[in-house]
């Protein structure tokens, strides 16, 4: 019975063109993977800066866990809130400019408490049409009315909050989208908190560590609440959420997705420290990032491709799921991985491949990945 029905959905997932079938990465070494033997160049990780390739950060990682062991072996909520971790918190909080600052083991799982925790029945929640799944399901769990606006139209969202006139209205957006590669326009949107006032939750998992002073983000001073993951720029894994004092202690008390779970190792916290010094000292990295995204964008375009974003997330427009996927399939034997993202991860007949343009990009791979673009599409 159940054997059926999943084996009809991966059949009509496939039958689709939607169909998932990740790549076994077997070696990864700088902006290059081995897959089936293969040395294939790789556009398809977060790592923006570089430092989840770094040798560096790896020993720093190592020397911590050596120190202070493998695990919390219990909830944040039970045995689990040292001090190795309460320390690394304030340290996040006082870079990024926030009051407080809360960890959790991933940035899904980060969103998912947040949003499901603070928010709640009575309450409305505003939210832009493209924020990533994990808002989606925190959002959904809250049990607050939900009402999407159209993608980045903050023009859309004013005349949301104009028909919602709640006391406890909330806004969740992110600071630069995943897929779309576009950014917030943040100072209309900081115009629109102060004429209309809502609580501002922006999730900048793509942007800390690589956008703003020393790559503080874009979103301090007009939001609420931030969420950033180690996983992206810091080369890590796991999430941090900054937040107004108090709130750190509801969450504390009433998020469940924080409470019943096990703690991350306070060797995790060190590295985090780690990987943040390491971010407050990567200007060039950061210039690279920028340079070679904006020669990728410049060169797509030039060659007649339909392609959005204003940062390193680069998306180029397929359209179709089946070619989308196609064209990822003949990218690889061309030896580039560049990941096809497909519904439900963009809307149905818009997909892209999207590409993330990190710090250990050289010129000479914008000239190999466009030159394969175009033989395959
Ligand atoms: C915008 C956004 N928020 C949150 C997450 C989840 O972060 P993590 O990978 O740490 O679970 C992602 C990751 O894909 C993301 O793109």
């Amino acid at each position: 019975m159940f054997e059926k029905r999943f084996r009809d959905r991966i059949n009509l997932q496939q039958l689709e063109g939607l169909h998932r079938n990740p790549p076994v990465i077997e070696k990864r070494e700088g902006r290059f993977v081995t897959i089936k033997g293969q040395k294939v160049l790789s556009f398809a990780s977060n790592d923006y800066l570089g430092l989840g390739a770094s040798h560096q950060l790896a020993a720093q990682v190592g020397k911590h866990f050596k120190a202070f062991g493998s695990s919390a072996s219990s909830s944040r909520l039970v045995a689990g809130n040292y001090q190795t971790i309460c320390r690394a918190e304030k340290t996040f909080a006082d870079y990024f400019g926030y009051e407080d600052a809360l960890f959790f083991s991933s940035g899904y799982q980060a969103n998912l408490a947040i949003l499901s925790t603070l928010f709640e029945k009575g309450d409305i929640l505003i939210f832009d049409k493209h924020v990533h799944a994990s808002c989606v399901k925190g959002i959904t769990l809250s049990g607050a009315g939900l009402k999407g606006y159209r993608h980045n139209n903050l023009k859309h969202l004013e005349k949301r909050l104009e028909a919602l006139n709640c006391k406890n209205r909330g806004v969740v957006t992110e600071s630069l989208f995943s897929m779309d590669g576009d950014l917030l326009p943040i100072k209309p949107f900081g115009d629109l908190k102060k004429k209309h006032g809502f609580y501002g939750v922006v999730d900048e998992a793509h942007a800390f560590g690589v956008l703003g002073d020393k790559g503080r983000g874009i979103a301090k001073g007009v939001t609420d609440i931030a969420l950033g993951t180690f996983g992206k720029a810091l080369g890590l894994f796991g999430a941090f959420v900054l937040l107004p004092r108090g709130v750190k202690e509801y969450l504390m008390n009433f998020a469940s997705p924080l409470i019943y779970t096990t703690s991350l190792p306070q060797a995790h916290a060190l590295a985090a420290v780690a990987a943040l010094e390491l971010v407050e000292q990567a200007d060039n990295a950061r210039k690279i990032v920028k340079d070679v995204s904006e020669s990728m964008g410049e060169t797509l375009i030039r060659e007649g491709f339909q392609v959005f974003g204003n940062a390193h997330i680069i998306s180029v427009l397929m359209g179709d799921e089946k070619k989308a996927a196609q064209v990822s399939r003949d990218l690889l034997s061309l030896g580039i991985l560049a990941f096809s993202a497909r519904f439900p991860t963009v809307p149905l007949g818009k997909a892209i491949l999207r590409l993330g343009m990190t710090a250990l990009h050289r010129e000479e791979d914008i000239k190999t990945f466009v030159n394969a673009l175009k033989t395959v599409v």
